[in-house]
């Protein structure tokens, strides 16, 4: 935690006022907040990442097919899913791992309602490029921001493109408040749509108007994520320090390509992400993994085998839409190691050797 006293502080606030959830004060200051830090107009703080963007599917009216990428963590189809909204899975380009705009035109049919782009990494979708096939089809262009917070485009942070973005502030991402998340929007409609969804449809504090579900943050919650937000540009430090140790580490090593970000903008280093490329390395993605889990190292490939062959979805594909190729590619090459603050330089330092030593000679 990046301050302990500032969380005991307002954690003291809390118990003192008792008032522990419902739009309490501490909520309404993490979201006031992060609108200013993002300069997008309203944030809507929720209990995680996956019921706001069910929220957002529901406010945006999106009903029969949402187009999403396959490589992606389950949830953002998932949360399509769970509202009865078909996720047609789109394959990604092979180069910034995000949605691929030219594979999302071939997918629109009559029954598209949506776009839901997802930024891999913290890596920015090509956002003009999906407003404007967006816009030309009619659609509601919206994006899974859960790994974006604090990652800019074209020099603005993510969270005012499309209809509205959403984040996740869980113990796993490098803002979090325990478990978290927020739809943020500069659409007067949408957020007060979605804030009266989050609170099961409640307008004023007796009044019913809609349906709606328990989508709401807790107070202790918002108190991690002000406490974790004051401190963000030292996050950024830590986790770009780590990102760059890595990359110096493990230079030159056959097979291995760190995924890079692109510092011309802003980003958060979140993810320290290698494609493995098995033959020139001399063993395989999974033994790599293996061997490092082995030594104690959480490395982890991530999104295999793609969401769109996970059951749920895999048994009702046809053999056509159970092929993306660049998805399927890259979810047999790609390792996660342990990033920012969860590893320090002399940590990542045997991560690296670990690694070089098990390439072929
Ligand atoms: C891309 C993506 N979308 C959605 C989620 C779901 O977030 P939450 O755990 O806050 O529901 C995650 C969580 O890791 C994620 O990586």
């Amino acid at each position: 935690m990046a301050n302990r006293e500032r969380f005991l502080e307002l954690m003291g606030e809390i118990l003192e006022r008792r008032w522990f959830s419902n739009d309490g004060p501490v909520v309404r200051d993490f979201e006031s907040a992060i609108s200013r830090f993002l300069g997008v107009k309203h944030c809507i703080a929720t209990c995680n990442a996956t019921v706001a963007l069910e929220i957002a599917a529901k406010a945006l009216g999106l009903e029969a097919e949402v187009i999403v990428p396959s490589f992606t963590f389950v949830a953002t189809a998932h949360a399509l899913q769970w509202l009865g909204i078909t996720p047609v899975f789109c394959d990604v380009d092979p180069g910034t791992h995000n949605i691929d705009p030219a594979a999302v035109e071939r997918l629109i049919t009559s029954r598209s309602t949506g776009i839901l782009g997802v930024h891999l990494w913290g890596t920015p979708c090509e956002i003009e490029v999906l407003q404007e096939i967006a816009d030309r089809h009619e659609l509601a262009l919206f994006f899974d921001a859960a790994h974006a917070f604090g990652c800019t485009y074209a020099g603005e942070y993510v969270g005012r493109f499309g209809r509205c973005e959403i984040f996740s502030f869980h113990a796993t991402k490098f803002l979090h408040s325990f478990e978290g998340g927020a739809i943020t929007t500069d659409d007067d409609e949408l957020a007060e749509n979605a804030r009266r969804m989050r609170n099961f449809g409640f307008e004023g504090y007796d009044n019913v108007v809609s349906a709606g579900i328990n989508g709401k943050m807790s107070e202790p919650c918002a108190a991690m994520g002000l406490t974790n937000l004051e401190c963000i540009e030292g996050l950024v430090e830590s986790n770009r320090q780590s990102y760059r140790a890595y990359c110096a580490g493990l230079e030159g090593i056959p097979g291995i390509r760190v995924v890079k970000y692109d510092e011309r903008e802003t980003c958060n280093f979140q993810f320290v992400v290698l494609e493995l490329d098995s033959e020139a390395f001399g063993m395989s993605r999974d033994e790599l993994v293996d061997r490092l889990q082995r030594c104690g190292v959480l490395a982890r490939k991530y999104f295999w085998p793609g969401v769109h062959r996970m059951e749920a979805y895999r048994s009702r594909l046809s053999e056509a839409s159970l092929s993306l190729s660049n998805t399927e590619w890259l979810a047999e090459r790609v390792v996660t190691l342990p990033a920012g603050t969860a590893v320090d330089k002399d940590e990542i330092s045997g991560i690296c050797s670990l690694i070089r030593g098990s390439a072929r000679d």
